[in-house]
């Protein structure tokens, strides 16, 4: 192997290491901002309505079939706008959903406001990859 094929692969290697990587943490912290934002409507795991149904007017839907429901792929830019809500995507309409977005942004207020979106927007990415990652 010549001198610049070797270390192209080391970059392609290292490369590849950081995107497992990464992919990994947005699933993780997904998670956790789905324990704490989410499984109270939509259930642990997205298998179901969780405690929160019996306040609600709509049952809140189980999230792990979304790709199914979608010819197999999973419907990545949709969901991040029904979570945002901001973007007026139905999903969270009425009494089911509060708009995410908002809610995220507004707690991140003393970041700045551009900061706090850019924070608001990581944390809806997080929670989009993780409910990629639970489909069935
Ligand atoms: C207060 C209860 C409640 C909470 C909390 C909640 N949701 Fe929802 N969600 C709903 C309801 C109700 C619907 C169905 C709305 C409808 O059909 O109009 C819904 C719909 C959805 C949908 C669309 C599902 C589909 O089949 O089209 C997605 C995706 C979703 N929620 C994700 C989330 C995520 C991610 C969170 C956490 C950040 C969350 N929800 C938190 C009540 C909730």
């Amino acid at each position: 192997m010549t001198r610049q094929g070797t270390v192209r692969g080391m970059i392609s290697a290292a490369l590849a290491v950081l995107a497992t990587a990464g992919a990994a943490i947005g699933e993780e912290t997904g998670e956790e901002e789905y324990l704490s934002a989410c499984a109270s409507c939509h259930g642990v795991g997205g298998t179901g309505p969780g405690p929160m149904k019996d306040y609600l007017s709509v049952a809140p839907p189980g999230l792990t079939g979304l790709a199914a429901a979608n010819d197999g792929a999973f419907p990545m830019l949709k969901v991040i706008q029904i979570i945002d809500g901001r973007t007026g995507v139905r999903g969270h309409g009425g009494d089911g959903m509060p708009v995410w977005g908002a809610v995220f942004k507004a707690a991140e207020r003393e970041a700045g406001s551009y900061a706090a979106e850019i924070e608001a927007r990581g944390r809806m990415l997080s929670l989009a990859l993780y409910l990629e990652a639970i489909q069935e």
